[in-house]
């Protein structure tokens, strides 16, 4: 072999993955456009452009830093790679009240406004892409508490109810601080860690963390032209 084929054999065969693992990706996804939905296939007509709510950028920022991805995944994966739906709750809630059957998969639009996608890398913990649709079921079903309280108990201490004794999850008890009450007790005050004269308040990475993880509901309708795992009913139609 000649160093010119060798050189042109190495760049093609490095040149090429990159192109297709890296750029191709990058450009399909870095400008994401509203896709069209069909009356025929959705039952709608408009467009697809879903919108969050939240401290998504701050959020996704402490959340990084904290190395939650390392454990959390944040993608319930394509049916043709490999299925997630029949996992409980993770693409949605298969018993919703009002809505029935939720469960979908990941696509690019669950991280708009995002600087980058919080895939994960293990699955140490449960996927997170509707953590606050299962918080909200169970606080529906227990008929008290918040999604909201129920993620600074989790963050403070996740190992505080006996049957989560031997939670992996890490105590991120750091994002909090406890204070002395002078006068009035914080308007933010958590409802449990206080003592007679301290009080425990999350600190503003916790706030955004918990605001980005309330913003975990990634179920919405997906259109039918990115739904890779349509409705028995409606594949039968095509
Ligand atoms: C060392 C791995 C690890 C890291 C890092 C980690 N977690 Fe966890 N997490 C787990 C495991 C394991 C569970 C399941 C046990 C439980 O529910 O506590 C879990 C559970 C959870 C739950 C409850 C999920 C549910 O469906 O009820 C939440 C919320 C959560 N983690 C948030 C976070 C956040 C936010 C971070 C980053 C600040 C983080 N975790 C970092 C391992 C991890």
């Amino acid at each position: 072999m000649s160093l010119r084929n060798f050189i042109l054999g190495l760049s093609a065969s490095f040149g090429l993955a990159w192109l297709l693992v890296v750029i191709v990706p990058f450009i399909k996804m870095r400008q994401l456009a509203p896709i069209p939905l069909s009356k025929e296939l959705d039952g709608v007509s408009g467009v697809f452009y879903p919108k969050r709510g939240g401290r998504i950028i701050n959020g996704a920022a402490v959340y990084g830093e904290n190395g939650c991805y390392l454990c959390h995944t944040q993608l319930v994966r394509p049916t043709y790679a490999g299925n997630d739906l029949y996992r409980a709750d993770w693409g949605g809630l298969a018993k919703d009240p009002e809505r029935g059957d939720t469960r979908r998969e990941t696509n690019a639009y669950d991280f708009e406004g995002e600087g980058f996608a919080q895939i994960g890398t293990t699955r140490m913990g449960p996927d997170l892409s509707n953590l606050t649709r299962r918080l909200e079921a169970a606080v529906a079903a227990k008929g008290s508490g918040s999604a909201e309280a129920m993620l600074y108990a989790h963050l403070y201490n996740p190992r505080r109810t006996p049957e989560l004794r031997k939670s992996a999850c890490p105590s991120y008890r750091y994002l909090f601080t406890r204070h002395e009450i002078k006068g009035q007790p914080s308007s933010d005050a958590l409802p449990f860690g206080g003592g007679a004269t301290t009080e425990l308040v999350p600190s503003a990475e916790a706030k955004a963390l918990v605001s980005y993880l309330l913003a975990m509901k990634k179920d919405q309708p997906a259109p039918a032209a990115l739904n890779f795992a349509p409705p028995d009913d409606k594949a039968a139609s095509r």
